[in-house]
């Protein structure tokens, strides 16, 4: 038998497929290409309206070529119900040992991912119980729970022993981590372990984010000088709307004391912007939030009503077109921020791990998660590499290998 896998969503849902596919292939299936696969294995994600359109964008053709398949992942009640016809087999992800092709059972998280390039994404936790008004991650996901720091801290050993130079801590809200320690502690832990690797972590959630986790991303050389804090929206009535229990001010305060005590930090965010009854003044707040912070990368989303959550229940009051246009905005400030942000990379050596090639142009990432395409041989992918920067754009560096 041989298997296609098609992954939509996250990282935790690209993780999860890694262990997906480590299963199929302990028990005789290979990986193949769509035509030549006799399943289709589609593993989505419901966060976004758009998110499921693409599930149905993709089966349109698959449906033709009839093969078996499955959908399986992050997607809701209400919408698996709607694509009940499409699939074969919608089935759990944390229970492939029981999916109908397999004989063999096993815990999720006993399965060795099939890990590809430097990269190792290592979820310590799953679920969420937040319930953000406009979320459905604690309809699909369920309650939050944590994998045992042992358990974590051996498999980021092994990962680092199979070559892996950069490690993803994955969460829903990964500052609320309670595997028999804290979160910090657990950074602490994994800082420990022997190697020449990189340790990255996401999501955070303001309202558990703690003086102890900035002090460990200071005091920890390999963590680096990256941070994703959603912050969702720059104004207050709109952050109680989503149930975020925290203040634009309490958010700016961490953002102050992270400033002062981990210098160089890259800061990264989320926003959904056109959420219920957000007005041009509410919008504005976020528009200023933006330049009070100075983030250099966000993940913008017009926000989309999904089944089953509170927020569904409030009217859709902002027009796309108007979505559309808040989200250019902050596009557009990101890029002013960004690029005169990047202007201090001129003419520095930074420390770049090579994550792909294409001939010979390499592109890899600082540890402040800034993209870098240079001229190099090669076989430097899956390694660090020196790098004079040259020229700058919003987007990315560009450099010169030095060694
Ligand atoms: N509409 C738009 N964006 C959403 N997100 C989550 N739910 C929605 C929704 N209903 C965004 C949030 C979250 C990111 C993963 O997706 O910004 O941080
Ligand atoms: Fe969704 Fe909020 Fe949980 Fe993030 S913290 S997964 S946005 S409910």
């Amino acid at each position: 038998m041989k298997y296609h896998l098609i992954t939509l969503g996250c990282q935790m849902n690209q993780n999860e497929s890694e262990r997906i596919a480590a299963f199929f292939e302990e028990n005789g299936m290979q990986k193949e290409t769509l035509e030549n696969a006799d399943i289709v294995v589609i593993n989505a994600c419901s966060i976004r309206k758009s998110a499921t359109d693409k599930i149905h964008g993709k089966m349109k053709n698959i449906r033709k070529m009839g093969k078996k398949t499955v959908l399986t992942g992050c997607v809701l009640k209400e919408d698996l119900k709607k694509m009940e016809k499409m699939f074969d087999y919608m089935l759990e992800s944390h229970d492939v040992a029981n999916w109908p092709f397999f004989n063999q059972k096993k815990d999720f998280f006993q399965i060795s991912p099939k890990r590809k390039g430097p990269s190792a994404l290592v979820s310590i936790m799953t679920g969420c119980d937040n319930f953000c008004s406009y979320c459905v991650v604690p309809h699909t996901k369920g309650r939050e729970k944590s994998r045992n720091w042992k358990e974590v801290v051996e498999e980021v050993k092994k990962a680092v022993a199979e070559g892996a130079k950069e490690i993803w801590l994955l969460g829903q809200n990964v500052n609320s981590y309670s595997g028999g320690t804290t979160f910090d502690e657990l950074l602490r832990k994994i800082n420990e372990i022997e190697g020449d690797f990189w340790i990255r972590f996401t999501s955070s959630h303001p309202k558990d984010f703690s003086n102890e986790v900035i002090k460990a991303i200071s005091e920890c050389d390999k963590v680096t000088e990256y941070l994703n804090l959603p912050v969702q929206s720059g104004d207050n009535k709109i952050l109680k709307a989503m149930n975020r229990p925290y203040t634009v001010e309490e958010y700016k305060e961490i953002i102050n004391s992270v400033k002062k005590t981990v210098p160089g930090i890259v800061l990264s965010t989320d926003i959904i912007v056109g959420f219920p009854g957000e007005t041009e003044s509410n919008f504005r707040n976020t528009v200023k939030l933006f330049m009070e912070v100075e983030f250099e990368m966000a993940y913008i989303s017009c926000y989309s009503p999904r089944p089953g959550t509170v927020a569904e229940k409030i009217k859709d009051n902002i027009s796309l077109e108007e979505k559309k246009r808040r989200e250019k905005v902050l596009t557009e400030l990101l890029k002013e921020i960004t690029l005169s942000k990047n202007e201090k990379y001129k003419g520095e050596e930074v420390d770049v791990l090579v994550l792909k090639s294409k001939k010979n142009l390499l592109m890899g990432k600082t540890r402040g998660y800034k993209s870098v395409t240079f001229e190099g041989p090669q076989k430097l992918v899956g390694n660090f590499a020196k790098v004079k920067i040259t020229k700058v754009s919003p987007w990315g560096l560009k450099g010169k290998l030095l060694s």
